[in-house]
């Protein structure tokens, strides 16, 4: 056998003709360096993150996934489920070469179940035309991750995407009851179902969700769903200071008898980048921070009634200016800045870092205080943004273009180091949404126990005993 020095075989001219046999002529990339570039990223700016696939696959049903499975394992090549790409952790990336297996030909929406509150639908459906389809039936899901216009359900369950709506709905895990997964030797599994209560046997459907595709190709997945929320409003709150603002957050998601759909922290210098690469003219300028409250029910006067209680509060919390979107095209123009944030700062250069790090709701004022403190003591700007009330805040470090490369090179890993250690001091951990892959694995022993780590890799080795799936992700096996 020709093995390389990962281990693996090579993708030979008669593999790819296997994967031809399985999944179509048509459905095949190989031998084509430019075509495969686009799947050597995510959505990971820096280039030292990326590694081309020798092939693509798309296969059209869980048979193919099986089949393109099997053959892996018998001929030793790594396989790496893909969705849409949106990821920033790497874990589409497929970093020992092999097969990325493209999952957006599996892209239907197979039954909308309202009797049982579910929907069931292939991993290649993009998230927002679930709620499309639910609309008619006055049923959604409630995930609401930033890129919803283009990720696929399949990468948000792979990664337990969190989003905008976890400080009341929580985060993907919660409304997955069943999935269909392609184990990594390649059998087909059905887990869990179109349940509410599930006690029998080990928890495997949660096992599977974050598991950032190494434990098993997900080819179904069944959705809990909840009746359409019938009113929504969004409240955008001006503080004069990052501190004002920050400190408002835990008082928000507690005080006042109203659970908001989402909070969310902007810092003067992200508004900025974002209003600038979407050239629109949202009222910052005299706001040193920014919160993005919305509150969502089943009438509008109840939801009037919240965004009362809740402006209220945050005027009792010192802000300058509570300014109310209860209509669909202004809380979309402020929800598009919000999205739009980590573009905004990845067109700037790849020199840059994009951190992902949660700690306990209260902690969130000391985080960021210690953010600030950084940014001066190493005279870099450390815009700060994110899902504030679930205690998720995100920060695009970008190189100060007065630099040298080597002076960002060794400066950056400092940094870091202590920002991670604040996390870690603060209960936190280094990824609340986006997860390890292969960007954040070398600190994975500052935020889990090594007998942890050692718990997954027996996991993993005994579920994937010939480590083809998403090779090199979460720790070195
Ligand atoms: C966001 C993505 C980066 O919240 O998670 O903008
Ligand atoms: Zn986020």
């Amino acid at each position: 056998m020709n093995t390389s020095i990962t281990g693996f075989t090579p993708i030979t001219a008669e593999i790819a003709d296997q994967l031809r046999r399985i999944v179509g002529p048509g459905n095949v990339i190989y031998g084509d360096a430019e075509r495969l570039e686009k799947y050597s990223h995510d959505e990971i700016p820096e280039p030292a993150y990326a590694h081309s696939p020798e092939a693509v696959v798309r296969p059209a049903n869980t048979e193919e996934v099986a089949a393109i499975v099997k053959l892996a394992n018998r001929a030793r090549f790594p396989v790496t489920p893909r969705g849409a790409g949106s990821g920033l952790s790497g874990g589409a990336v497929p970093v020992c070469g092999g097969v990325v297996l493209l999952m957006d030909r599996m892209n239907r929406i197979l039954e909308i179940d309202p009797a049982n509150m579910c929907v069931v639908v292939e991993p290649g459906v993009v998230t927002n035309d679930i709620n499309q389809a639910l609309k008619p039936h006055g049923l959604f899901y409630a995930g609401y991750p930033m890129s919803l216009e283009t990720c696929f359900i399949g990468g948000n369950v792979a990664e337990n995407a969190g989003g905008a709506r976890a400080v009341k709905y929580g985060v993907t895990a919660r409304y997955v009851t069943g999935l269909e997964v392609v184990t990594p030797t390649g059998e087909v599994l059905t887990l869990g179902g179109k349940l509410v209560k599930n006690v029998t046997g080990y928890d495997l459907v949660q096992l599977m969700v974050g598991s950032e595709g190494t434990l098993g190709v997900i080819t179904k997945v069944v959705l809990k769903l909840l009746p359409l929320p019938r009113a929504s409003a969004d409240l955008l709150v001006l503080f004069r200071t990052t501190s004002e603002a920050i400190t408002a957050v835990p008082r928000m998601v507690s005080a006042g008898g109203v659970v908001p759909t989402a909070v969310e922290f902007m810092d003067q210098t992200s508004m900025r980048a974002a209003c600038e690469y979407l050239t629109e003219t949202i009222p910052y300028a005299q706001a040193g921070a920014m919160l993005l409250i919305t509150v969502d029910g089943a009438d509008a006067s109840q939801v009037a009634a919240d965004y009362e209680t809740v402006g209220e509060q945050c005027l009792a919390a010192g802000a300058i200016e509570v300014y109310v979107a209860d209509n669909l095209t202004t809380s979309e123009r402020i929800w598009r800045v919000r999205r739009n944030m980590g573009e905004a700062f990845a067109v700037i250069t790849c020199h840059q870092t994009s951190e992902d790090l949660v700690v306990p709701i209260a902690r969130i004022p000391e985080l960021v205080a210690g953010m600030e403190a950084l940014a001066a003591k190493y005279d870099v700007q450390i815009p700060c943004y994110g899902h504030a009330g679930d205690g998720n805040i995100h920060t695009r470090i970008v190189m100060n273009p007065a630099w040298t490369l080597p002076r960002w090179e060794q400066t950056l890993p400092k940094l870091l180091h202590e920002l991670y250690t604040l996390t870690a001091s603060l209960g936190g951990k280094i990824s609340g949404e986006h997860g390890i892959g292969h960007k954040r694995k070398r600190e994975m022993p500052m935020f889990v126990p090594p007998a942890a780590i050692d718990m997954m890799r027996a996991i993993k080795r005994a579920m994937d005993p010939n480590g083809i799936l998403n090779p090199g992700k979460i720790f070195d096996s």
